[in-house]
């Protein structure tokens, strides 16, 4: 079907009479005013995430008459569909939980809708792996259109941006450095237009991952959202879909076990979000490949952070596409990448390398030989308290704090930490490690960016920067610190994490991947025994499918059904 150019055609309906099918359905477009000739072209669908709720999408109607553009110029018929859309910070409990949700949303109103390929849109967060999720699963010829980074903004003279930013500036207000009037004046510079998170955030990551992939045209990743070349890209992604719906490129010939492994070294290089890790592993499987955590960190061993940017560095987004973008990143980590990748072009991803042409002089993507650190940016932990793995954003973190033993403090959940966390009460130092359950994916539930737990105010306003953090939960990849997360099997379904109490000890060293809880087998069992850890439900309604069929972070947390069948029901290691 996706090669058939004849796109109206496509899933008619089977009830008997096919033909009068057909008749109905170019009855009904011919109302939105088009001719025979216009339907009897490609039909490329493009999913309009734009939201009055998502300002990251803010510049949605003009991509969409970008890509439109680009599908006629390449003789395609464009027809636009919504989906859902979700905001980082617009969606409650957490924009995770409503991942799967967009991810359903999309496969289904592709699968629903006649349409021989597809353009998504997506930036924010949570978009572009919903939507590379739903795509993967429908199977039929997909490419992503970044919607594109904001711009940077400037706070009495200096370069500030979403949302690295946002929380260094708001844990000096915490820390009474700064008053209410600075703290209100930045607040109108942190986000200088629309777009997404300037910095290495997931939404950035996610865009230089689609683009390793190959899912996007070459330089799809870096352009900021209000700029002329975002247009452009949109136009060519039009203009691509057309050719792919012709070719039938299909998304599994792109999305392979060596994409995924090139995504991975991209992660590692850019010093990407934490969350990345989470999404990839969704994507991966819902065509039946596994991501490996040993291999991730073993690949980490070998692939220095080269993108100069916050958190791991200090440039944004925009300088990184005057650097050249991807290519500039790519061409550095050529002997480590599968260049054989197919991409959404038609060619492979050492061909487009190869048409790039050769750098320029610039300071934002380092040469392997002078890297911003000699690891990766993720590190993965083992030890009796994440049986499942954790991890560890060794690059945003302080080095000080990365061989420690420490004193427990407990919160036994996000109300029990904000009841607490400013007590002058709370019984704190600042070489103890804050430890915070219940926000895994079935805790919160949706596995909230809570890991980035605040510094306790008493700590705070005596000028403690950072402390180790361990938990269930996820982080902002816009965040920094010694914040170990994704703590696997979470508290919530019985983890050991659920057991640890206030006052033990825990052992952290990155340098050997470990995370020790310095409790016997014995001790842990005893209190299993006497607390025993009832996991979370729901009477009706979404929840209750999340919260039945969700899966641990070592699987994606994509919902268990949505998965490809050899990865249902599977418990990795
Ligand atoms: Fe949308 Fe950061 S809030 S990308
Ligand atoms: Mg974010």
């Amino acid at each position: 079907m996706s090669n058939d150019p004849k796109g109206m055609r496509k899933g008619l309906t089977q009830y008997g009479d096919s033909g009068f099918s057909l008749f109905l359905r170019k009855a009904f477009i011919k109302g939105a005013g088009y001719t025979d000739n216009a339907l009897e072209r490609p039909v490329i669908g493009i999913a309009d995430t734009g939201s009055d709720y998502n300002p990251c999408h803010g510049n949605m109607p003009q991509l969409l008459e970008a890509v439109s553009r680009g599908v006629m110029l390449a003789g395609g018929l464009p027809v636009k569909f919504p989906t859902i859309s979700v905001h980082e910070s617009f969606a409650q409990p957490t924009s995770m939980y409503l991942r799967n949700l967009m991810a359903m949303d999309t496969e289904e109103m592709i699968r629903a809708q006649p349409m021989d390929a597809v353009v998504l849109i997506g930036g924010c967060d949570k978009t572009v792996p919903a939507q590379l999720m739903g795509a993967a699963s429908a199977g039929i010829p997909a490419i992503q259109l970044i919607t594109g980074s904001m711009l940077t903004g400037s706070h009495r003279n200096e370069t500030v941006g979403a949302c690295t930013d946002c929380r260094r500036y708001w844990g000096k207000f915490r820390a009474q450095e700064i008053d209410e009037q600075e703290v209100a004046d930045v607040n109108n510079q942190l986000v200088a237009s629309v777009g997404t998170c300037s910095v290495m955030g997931t939404a950035s990551t996610m865009a230089c991952i689609a683009e390793a992939l190959g899912m996007t045209v070459p330089g799809g990743a870096s352009p900021p959202a209000v700029t002329s070349a975002r247009m452009r890209v949109a136009e060519d992604t039009g203009a691509v879909a057309v050719q792919m719906a012709k070719s039938g490129l299909t998304v599994d010939r792109i999305l392979t076990g060596k994409a995924f492994e090139n995504a991975m070294r991209v992660l590692l290089a850019i010093g990407g979000s934490t969350n990345a890790i989470v999404h990839l592993t969704a994507i991966a499987g819902r065509l039946g490949y596994e991501v490996d955590l040993k291999a991730l960190d073993r690949m980490g061993r070998e692939t220095p952070v080269l993108l100069d940017l916050k958190p791991s560095g200090q440039h944004y987004m925009e300088h990184f596409h005057a650097a050249g973008g991807m290519a500039t990143l790519l061409r550095e980590l050529k002997p480590l990448l599968h260049l054989d990748c197919m991409t959404v072009t038609g060619r492979t991803l050492g061909e487009e390398l190869e048409a790039a042409g050769p750098g320029f002089k610039q300071d934002v993507v380092r040469p392997m030989s002078d890297p911003i650190y000699p690891q990766g940016g993720i590190a993965v932990l083992q030890g009796n308290l994440a049986p499942g793995g954790a991890i560890i954003k060794q690059s945003a973190a302080n080095p000080k704090l990365m061989e420690h033993e420490g004193r427990a403090v407990v919160f036994e959940n996000l109300e029990d930490m904000a009841a607490r966390i400013d007590s002058d009460a709370l019984d704190v130092k600042a070489d103890d490690i804050l430890v915070l359950k219940n926000i895994g994916p079935k805790g919160a539930p949706g596995m909230p960016e809570a890991g980035y737990m605040p510094i306790p105010l008493k700590l705070a306003r005596a000028g403690v920067k950072d402390m180790i953090r361990i938990s269930d939960g996820r982080m902002s990849g816009t965040a920094f610190g010694t914040i170990v997360l994704h703590v696997t099997p979470e508290s919530a379904v019985g983890g050991p994490l659920a057991y640890v109490r206030s006052g033990d000890r825990i052992r952290l060293s990155v340098e050997k991947r470990e995370l020790s809880l310095l409790v016997s087998a014995e001790e842990l069992a005893k209190r299993e025994r006497e607390t025993p850890v009832v996991p979370p439900s729901a009477e009706r309604g979404y929840r209750k499918l999340f919260l039945q069929t969700v899966t641990q972070a070592d699987q994606g947390v994509d919902f268990d059904f949505l998965r490809a069948a050899q990865m249902r029901g599977k418990t990795p290691e």
